[in-house]
């Protein structure tokens, strides 16, 4: 095991080397408070052995640092000094230190003290990978439970569906979203209508004013009915918060806490961004290709512009990966007539041969093979998928 061994005296350094070693470990050696901070950063070492008094960082200083620190594995930290009051004990402790060794260390107490630290590792391990589990199964279980909407309301289901996958494609993309943050952005998506569940059929495809008085204050109360289910359950606890707050608007103007800007949850933010795509494309009809255009229209407005560049990005890649999915590549010889040629043929020097679209006659075909055998265009051209039989 890697064990970081931390102190500003030499002859110490070299000694607590040789017993770490003859162990069976592996001692990385830091000189002095900050040097072994830098190394615990870089080796992630799952022991810490500090000397505790060290100029400008001492050992306490260290270990206040670590327990700081955002890590995944628990690091376990015995601070050795020459001091042996209680009161020294109780200051290491508290700095966050797992044990306290009093110099001059034996070697036997060393391996002692070093397998408690194991025990505890790996007791840490396994608590850490059976809480993984559950987190999983947790969120399987959410996302089951966003298809069982589908199958109570089919428009509201597909609605929330679409909006979680793309709050977590939105929230891969955005440099504030820390990576473990994208599954509860995407099941911030999948919950957010949740007060909606039971509303009379129909509102979903409304669009606010074309509401009736009931109708609108049904609405109205989505968010805060929705926050109000899911506060049920303590591990949705944030989850509750953004599902209140997707209807916020950037400038002020939404509903129900006219909360503006930075005061709306980031996450909250995305699924108002995610929620209006959605909306755009299914319930207004918008196609894929003029979203960007509507959207541009609540950057800054109802929406946070930086969300709404995340959404172009997106946007352009679903415009790309559809024109794929609309178009295939044939090989020159195996074109046949009726097929539409969907991309410009051209020279590898940028002069175009043959213009798209084009339907395809023998004529045009006996063309391109004539160019190809010249080694003028390349083996292969774009045609519409339809046309091609395939
Ligand atoms: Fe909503």
């Amino acid at each position: 095991m890697k064990i970081l061994l931390v102190d500003d005296e030499a002859v110490s350094l070299r000694l607590m080397e040789k017993y770490v070693t003859k162990l069976g470990h592996e001692p990385i050696s830091g000189v002095g408070g900050r040097e072994g901070l830098r190394l615990w950063q870089k080796t992630h070492p799952r022991i810490v052995i500090t000397d505790w008094n060290m100029p400008e960082v001492d050992g306490l200083q260290v270990c206040r640092e670590i327990r700081s620190a955002a890590a995944d594995l628990y690091t376990y930290i015995l601070v050795v000094s020459a001091r042996d009051s209680e009161r020294d004990l109780i200051a290491g402790l508290e700095s966050g230190a797992d044990d306290y060794l009093v110099k001059p260390v034996s070697l036997d107490e060393l391996r002692a003290r070093l397998e408690i630290g194991r025990r505890i590792i790996d007791l840490q391990a396994e608590l850490s990978e059976k809480y993984r589990l559950i987190r999983d199964n947790f969120f399987q279980t959410i996302r089951m439970f966003s298809h069982l909407i589908e199958t109570v309301d089919e428009d509201l289901g597909g609605h929330c569906r679409r909006v979680g996958a793309l709050c977590a494609a939105v929230a891969r993309r955005h440099p504030a979203v820390r990576p473990d943050q994208v599954r509860i952005a995407e099941t911030a998506g999948l919950l957010h209508d949740i007060g909606m569940v039971g509303l009379p059929g129909g509102i979903l495809s409304k669009k606010p004013v074309a509401m009736n008085t009931e109708e609108k204050q049904l609405y109205l109360a989505h968010p805060e009915q929705g926050e109000i289910i899911l506060q049920e359950i303590d591990m949705l606890d944030d989850i509750a918060g953004f599902v209140r707050a997707h209807h916020e608007h950037f400038n002020g103007r939404g509903f129900p806490d006219e909360r503006a800007g930075e005061e709306i949850p980031l996450l909250a933010r995305i699924v108002a961004g995610a929620d209006t795509y959605d909306n755009l494309m299914q319930r207004d009809g918008v196609a894929l290709e003029d979203v960007a255009e509507q959207l541009a229209v609540q950057r800054g407005y109802q929406l946070d512009p930086e969300i709404v560049d995340i959404l172009f990005e997106i946007n352009d890649e679903q415009i790309r990966q559809e024109a794929q999915k609309r178009h295939v590549s044939v090989k020159i010889g195996d074109l046949a007539e009726g097929m539409v040629l969907v991309k410009n043929v051209r020279r590898p020097n940028g002069v175009l041969l043959m213009p798209a679209p084009l339907k395809l006659d023998s004529h045009k075909i006996e063309k391109l093979q004539k160019y190809f055998r010249m080694n003028a265009v390349p083996d292969e051209v774009f045609i519409e998928k339809r046309s091609s039989g395939s």
